[in-house]
């Protein structure tokens, strides 16, 4: 979704923004602009609609647009059509004051009329613009940039991440938050801002997150950060412990390609230092919970959205399974607004890549205004979903960059995994069964590199369906989130209609859609259910289905019925998923390569969906 990227030191402003609105490309735009106040102390502004490539287009040398303050912005539109007219910076009717948006101003049709009714004239659609004219509104009074966007700010309802320069002030960038991710970011004589870290990472790793209601003034020489009352606040300085090379693509095509290769590593690093192998269990020390704590759970809401959400139904069936705990599944824009019942005895649980999805991060906050414990299963260190739980496990899977999730996705389920089995140690789960999982999962890592050796005959596979219109994915127990995953893969990145579906409910609708033409992707893997499933694809190719079965390896029995077969090793029941999603993952990744489409930027999608 929308990024910001501002700069304030000795350098030239313009290709330290332009670079670091690159880095943010993965997050999903639509039109790009950049603002910076030249040698001369003017306010020089450029947007465009597309790619930042189409903003450099327009733009003059770097050389020519010098100066040492500047902000940019990727906007993923959301008021407005993507327009150059709707596209950030924003600026004051006296072309002084240039302002970046992330979030939503929710009252902005109440200010924007009020605005008017003083002379203001607006030049779009968006509700971003009203923010410039209300700080320039302001600073006319004040003359004071810090005070000026202070008291624009407490007149505005909704959520924000912004930056803002004024020419009167060529040394000063004033940034605030709430509800929408900022971070500064400290140099050597130099600052940043942004909204995430990745598009400054090159130039230092030493950073502070800013909390809801505070303001960054930055200037050359220092910084000062305060809350929206004027009281100074102490922040904390973090360093990001990643690398840079982690946010590049190396010999990959792209981005979605590598990080389904880090799977074997980012497994493990979801697993490491967790396993405990003198008492067969796990530990999670981050749930900062006493074992009672533990047994006295009588029930679990998991909230998430997208993949996150099918990584919480995997979640469910095994924490059902190994700890006979009920798991409820809510996506968060539904519990958000349902008034949901939470009985006494349970505790939340949201699942996050980003750590900034708004209707999770909004669900988190109505669990907790019910007095819930909420707990946080995130990616993202620092991220707002992880500061504000009562505690919470970090899947520790790398900066994913595709917007198609999939590392992450493995790394929740690992997580959810880790939990089900701990929960169940707990309780009644024998320590042999402990053991025999710990031996297990300790093996997956492998088993998944020796799927991602299968990459060129999948790639073949995906050549043969990838002109399809539709696809349907079978699995039943553990594999039929799976299966509204692999689903999901397909139709975010190719563009192809697809459904998942438990295979016994097929019969109960979509078998009507089956012919000769449709690809039915099924897990058929050897396990309690295997003998049912097999009937369901019995039923698929007795309408003369073709059918990709996902199978254990060894099977040869899937061959009569299946046009293609991949297969994978075997492993037990509540691991299957980690093992049976990489197929699908490759497939979906193949078929969108193969048909010439951006697989790392999908259309219409953002990495992080930080609006409602
Ligand atoms: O960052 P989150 O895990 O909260 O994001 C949730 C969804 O927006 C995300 O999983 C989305 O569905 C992905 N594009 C799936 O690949």
């Amino acid at each position: 979704m929308c990024g910001i990227v501002g700069y304030l030191g000795k350098r030239n402003a313009t290709p330290i923004v332009i670079e670091g609105l690159k880095r943010l490309e993965y997050r999903g735009y639509d039109s790009a602009g950049l603002a910076i106040i030249d040698t001369e102390g003017d306010l020089k502004v450029f947007r465009e609609e597309g790619k930042i490539i189409d903003l450099e287009r327009i733009m003059p040398a770097p050389e020519k647009s010098f100066g040492n303050t500047g902000i940019g912005h990727t906007r993923w539109a959301t008021h407005g059509e993507p327009t150059v007219a709707n596209a950030h910076p924003h600026i004051c009717c006296r072309n002084q004051i240039a302002v970046v948006h992330n979030g939503i101003i929710e009252n902005y049709k109440l200010l924007k009329k009020k605005l008017i009714s003083e002379g203001h004239i607006f030049v779009s659609d968006t509700d971003s613009e009203v923010l410039a004219h209300l700080i320039g509104y302001f600073y006319e009074a004040e003359h004071d940039l810090v005070t000026a966007v202070k008291e624009a700010l407490k007149l505005v309802e909704g959520t924000y991440g912004i930056a803002v320069i004024c020419s009167d002030n060529p040394d000063l960038i004033v940034a605030a938050r709430k509800g929408s991710p900022l971070i500064l970011g400290i140099g050597n004589d130099e600052f940043f801002i942004t909204s995430d870290v990745s598009a400054i990472i090159i130039h230092t790793k030493k950073v502070i997150y800013l909390h809801d209601d505070e303001v960054v003034s930055v200037t050359k020489e220092n910084f000062e950060i305060t809350n929206i009352d004027n009281e100074v606040v102490k922040a904390k300085i973090s360093e990001i412990d990643w690398e840079v090379s982690s946010i590049e693509k190396g010999d990959f095509k792209h981005f979605m390609l590598k990080e389904i290769f880090e799977q074997p590593t980012s497994v493990e690093n979801a697993f490491r230092g967790r396993l405990d192998h003198k008492l067969s269990t796990v530990k999670l020390g981050g749930l900062n919970m006493t074992p009672d704590e533990f047994r006295n759970i009588e029930k679990i809401q998991i909230i998430a959205c997208g993949t996150s959400w099918h990584s919480a139904l995997i979640g469910k069936y095994v924490i059902e399974s190994l700890a006979r705990i009920s798991v409820e599944v809510e996506y968060a824009s539904e519990f958000r607004y349902k008034n949901p019942i939470i009985p006494p005895g349970t505790i939340v649980i949201v699942v996050s890549q980003s750590g900034e999805t708004a209707d999770t991060l909004a669900a988190l906050r109505e669990a907790r205004t019910r007095g819930v414990k909420v707990f946080g299963i995130t990616n993202v260190i620092g991220s707002s979903i992880a500061r504000e739980t009562d505690g919470g496990v970090y899947i520790h899977a790398g900066t994913e960059i595709g917007v198609a999730s999939t590392k992450a996705f493995t790394s929740q389920v690992t997580v959810l995994t880790l939990l089900g089995v701990l929960l169940g140690r707990m309780k009644h789960l024998a320590p042999t069964y402990g053991k025999k999982f710990l031996e297990e999962l300790k093996m997956i890592p492998n088993k998944i590199s020796e799927i991602l050796e299968n990459n060129h005959y999948i790639r073949n596979i995906a050549d043969t369906i990838k002109s399809s219109t539709n696809a349907l994915y079978l699995g039943r127990g553990f594999n039929y989130p799976v299966a509204l995953e692999g689903a999901l893969k397909l139709k975010e990145i190719s563009y192809i209609h697809a459904e998942g579906y438990p295979a016994a409910e097929m019969k109960h609708g979509p078998i009507a859609l089956i012919d000769k033409n449709m690809p039915v992707i099924a897990i058929a893997l050897k396990d309690e259910i295997y003998d049912k499933i097999i009937s369901n694809l019995a039923e698929v190719k007795a309408r003369n289905g073709r059918i990709i079965t996902i199978a254990t390896r060894g099977d040869d029995s899937v061959q009569d019925f299946s046009e293609n077969v991949i297969y994978i090793p075997e492993t037990i029941d509540v691991l299957q998923p980690l093992l049976s999603v990489v197929p699908l993952q490759l497939l979906a990744y193949h078929v969108a390569d193969l048909r010439e489409l951006n697989v790392d930027q999908p259309r219409n999608l953002a990495k992080s969906v930080t609006v409602e």
